[in-house]
């Protein structure tokens, strides 16, 4: 994934022809600064590994759900994968085409459900039984038919961290392979229903490509026995997942991925192959600017409190997750060990544990890399705290594609 965007120049980190500094001076922190090439190199890489094949690139909003983003894509030729109807009013606004867009997730509610069948979206990932029944009824009381995909749990290790692992039997996510078999049956002559698909996501930040081969065993034997039972599908959904390079993890081209899926086209031809990818196409293309407040030094540990805290960026909060830290300004210092702390009220407020980062004085500028995907699209209010501004950079331009929060913005909607 193409993080060579950020590069220091004389000194300064810029981004494309951008200097970081400036935008922090200029628009204030904590900032997140989005590069447009970054984005369209790698949303692009995807494209072109599966080129003169039927292929959809449905990039997963949730990843990093900003109106400018979505336009991106969707000038890209790329579809979108939603998991609410908020998601799903974005990537209209977007104008995405409805026939680029999957419905994924295990809680979709009959108003989401509705709006989506009025927009016309490819395809619905479902994942239970309920959620069928629920969605054919929705279906037929608009008088449509709802395109289906099974979401299938094909019981794989993805080894990534717990919490974003989706394809292992214990989790929540997608149906045994066996109730998937048996509700495509039913499906079948269900009138509210079109089966199109079926669709898996084994989990997120993936560093190697065996398990997504795996889970696409699984399914090819699943398709095979559908096929003897006359029901042929159109779509196969890989879900998203491969990993990015937070801190040295070796993560495979998207080349050598798409290779996963040769088995498939081979014994499928005229399948349309959709890929989820969120992380991986925005995740290395946004650094998190924050500024340092103090440089706090106690007997047993020295922090780095920056103005930006685990509500503005609370993966390594959530998930013990590494971010590369370094200063906008080369600077020629001795290292020292810190820990880079935001101001919430929590001792889980933390950007960087026991880093090495050179002596950085109050005032200035530091950038969190890997910051683009769960970055802005997990930030909360939490402490009171308005939400940062977003900026997506292009060469030598920028432009403000979300506004940052106002204490007005954080009493909205409220009254006593
Ligand atoms: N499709 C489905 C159905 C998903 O659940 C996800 C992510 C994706 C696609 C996109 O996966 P990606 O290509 O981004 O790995 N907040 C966590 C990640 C949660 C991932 C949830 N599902 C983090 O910051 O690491």
């Amino acid at each position: 994934m193409d993080a060579s965007v950020f590069n220091y120049r004389n000194g300064d980190l810029m981004v494309e022809d951008i200097r970081l500094r400036s935008l922090a001076e200029s628009l204030g922190t904590p900032l997140y600064v989005y590069s447009t090439q970054a984005i369209q190199t790698n949303f692009r890489a995807y494209q072109q590994a599966f080129v003169g094949r039927p292929y959809l690139i449905a990039y997963s909003v949730k990843a990093a759900s900003n109106l400018a983003i979505l336009r991106l894509i969707q000038r890209e030729g790329g579809g979108c994968d939603i998991v609410s109807g908020g998601e799903l009013a974005r990537a209209l606004k977007a104008e995405v085409d409805p026939q680029k867009i999957v419905f994924s997730g295990v809680g979709k509610t009959a108003l989401e459900m509705a709006a989506a069948l009025k927009a016309g979206i490819l395809s619905f990932n479902v994942e239970s039984a309920p959620e069928l029944r629920l969605l054919s009824a929705t279906a037929q009381s608009l008088g449509r038919k709802a395109p289906i995909s099974l979401r299938v749990n094909p019981d794989v290790d993805p080894q990534t961290h717990p919490y974003v692992a989706t394809g292992l039997r214990e989790s929540k996510f997608g149906l045994p392979v066996g109730e998937a078999y048996q509700l495509y049956l039913q499906a079948k002559n269900d009138p509210g229903l079109e089966i199109v698909g079926v669709d898996c996501h084994i989990g997120s930040q993936l560093t190697s490509v065996g398990p997504f081969q795996a889970a696409a065993e699984r399914l090819l034997v699943l398709m095979s026995q559908l096929k003897a039972a006359g029901i042929n599908l159109k779509l196969l959904d890989l879900g998203g997942g491969l990993g990015i390079d937070y801190h040295g993890e070796k993560i495979p081209p998207v080349a050598e991925y798409a290779q996963a899926f040769r088995a498939i086209y081979a014994a499928f031809p005229g399948l349309t192959i959709i890929l989820e990818p969120g992380r991986s196409v925005v995740g290395a293309a946004a650094v998190l600017l924050v500024t340092v407040l103090y440089d706090k030094i106690t007997p047993y540990k020295r922090f780095i409190i920056t103005d930006g805290g685990m509500n503005d960026l609370i993966r390594p909060s959530l998930y013990g997750s590494y971010h590369v830290i370094k200063p906008v300004k080369d600077l020629d210092r001795p290292l020292t060990q810190v820990n880079v702390v935001g101001p919430i009220c929590e001792s889980g407020d933390f950007l960087a544990q026991d880093r090495a980062l050179p002596l950085v004085e109050a005032g200035e500028t530091l950038a969190v890399f890997g910051a683009g995907a769960y970055g802005f699209s997990m930030s909360s209010n939490y402490n009171s705290r308005p939400r940062p501004a977003e900026v997506l950079v292009s060469g030598s331009t920028c432009r403000v594609i979300r506004a940052r929060e106002t204490s007005e913005d954080l009493i909205r909607g409220e009254s006593f």
